[in-house]
């Protein structure tokens, strides 16, 4: 299942570092090449003998071997790596990767990879809700790092809760599907809308909706990631451009310059996903000026309709699958039906605003997929990137 691929395993100083001797050997039986890589404080709980002697390769941990100067590459690490697995990450080094400090070869080495980095955090229950480990995780995150999250028990402290290392297993299992769903997109373009529109009233105000675009940008993310060439179609957002793969941005503010870009991109595609918050309204009439207040007590702002971007291409499909969401307050499923046949969509992501876990400015989401063939399949909550990949899975599933 591995076979042949090259897996940078860092190992920090953390407790958890026992585990990853258990880790290491999955990943050899697997039929990986892996390279250990341990930072100093790492060498204080497992000796780099056990893991030498697993990985069959004399483990790196400083820049230079002592007695012979020899210079160990983090360069030619970076590029050999096809993933890069850093299991127990310690709120240390999170830190530091997070803020660029390479004052060690582990770190240096994640500044060098050029392929994904996954980390499996460890420590102490406070440390991992102290604002600071969160800020940190938060930003590994936005730059694309994968992480698979600690799970709740006994720690070494003696103390219950949120922190221990995922168990070597899991992380496993983590590495086989990032493996195996890599490059499943490969050879397929991908339009995918995201965000707010904002609808100009005046040169200063505007009509908008509190879209915050995460779950277009994850779905990006994660089609860029999985070999997919994506053109990304956005509204008003505060969101970096993910940095996995082939990720074409176009950044746009009302719907109808949303219309134009999606129009001109939507026959190049294979896939079209509509996850932007469009308008459905605008202002009739745009003033140049800004509108003064007058004395009346009420103002009429006469609105006219918006064109509906995933209705309209999908009534111009040439066989592109099409995607749509549907947030609703009420009657959710089969006002979701009535959406995904009108606006003749080949699937439809319901989300329901009632759910505390769903929903716009959150980072989970609860989803269900509703299919033109009648299916409805319900998932669990998830975070918005676990999200997109369930979507992109359906969209495989039913595109076959
Ligand atoms: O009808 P409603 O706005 O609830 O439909 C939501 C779905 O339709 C979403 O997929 C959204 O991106 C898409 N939509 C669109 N253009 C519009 C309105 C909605 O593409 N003008």
């Amino acid at each position: 299942m591995l076979n042949g691929k090259h897996i940078v395993l860092g190992i920090t100083g953390g407790i958890a570092a026992y585990k990853s001797v258990m880790l290491l050997r999955l990943l050899v039986k697997a039929g990986a090449e892996v390279q250990v890589v341990m930072t100093p404080a790492a060498k204080e709980f497992v000796t780099p003998v056990t893991f030498a002697s697993l990985s069959s390769k004399p483990v790196v941990s400083e820049f230079f071997t002592a007695n012979t100067g020899e210079w160990h590459s983090h360069v030619d690490l970076g590029l050999w790596a096809n993933l890069m697995v850093i299991a127990p990450a310690t709120a240390s080094t999170i830190g530091k990767m997070a803020n660029g400090i390479a004052d060690n070869m582990l770190v240096t080495t994640y500044l060098s990879a050029k392929e994904d980095v996954m980390i499996a955090p460890a420590m102490d229950l406070d440390m991992w809700r102290h604002p600071s480990t969160q800020r940190n995780i938060a930003q590994l995150q936005n730059d694309g790092v994968i992480i698979v999250s600690p799970g709740s028990g006994e720690l070494a402290s003696g103390l219950e809760g949120k922190g221990r290392m995922a168990e070597p297993q899991e992380i496993f299992q983590e590495i086989q599907k990032y493996f195996s769903k890599k490059q499943d997109l490969k050879g397929k373009k991908v339009l995918v809308t995201a965000g707010p529109t904002y609808e100009n009233i005046d040169p200063v105000r505007f009509i908008g909706n509190y879209s915050s675009g995460k779950m277009g940008f994850e779905i990006a993310r994660e089609l860029g990631k999985r070999g997919a060439e994506v053109f990304l179609i956005t509204g008003p957002v505060s969101l970096d451009t993910p940095k996995t793969g082939n990720i074409e941005r176009t950044d746009v503010t009302s719907a109808i310059e949303m219309f134009e870009q999606a129009k001109s991109k939507f026959p190049l595609c294979d896939i079209a996903i509509f996850s932007a918050a469009v308008a459905d309204y605008a202002p009739d009439k745009v003033s140049d000026k800004k509108i003064k207040r007058e004395n009346e007590e009420e103002m009429v702002i006469r609105l006219k309709r918006n064109p509906d971007i995933a209705a309209y291409l999908s009534s111009h499909k040439n066989n592109q699958f099409t995607v749509g969401f549907a947030l609703e307050t009420d009657n959710e499923i089969s006002n979701a039906k009535k959406k995904l046949e009108s606006k003749k969509l080949d699937i439809i992501v319901l989300n329901s605003l009632n759910d505390p876990d769903a929903g716009f400015m959150k980072d989970t989401n609860k989803i269900k997929i509703l299919s033109k063939t009648g299916e409805i399949t319900s998932y669990d909550p998830k975070t918005k990137r676990e999200v997109a990949n369930d979507i992109i899975d359906a969209i495989l599933r039913y595109s076959k």
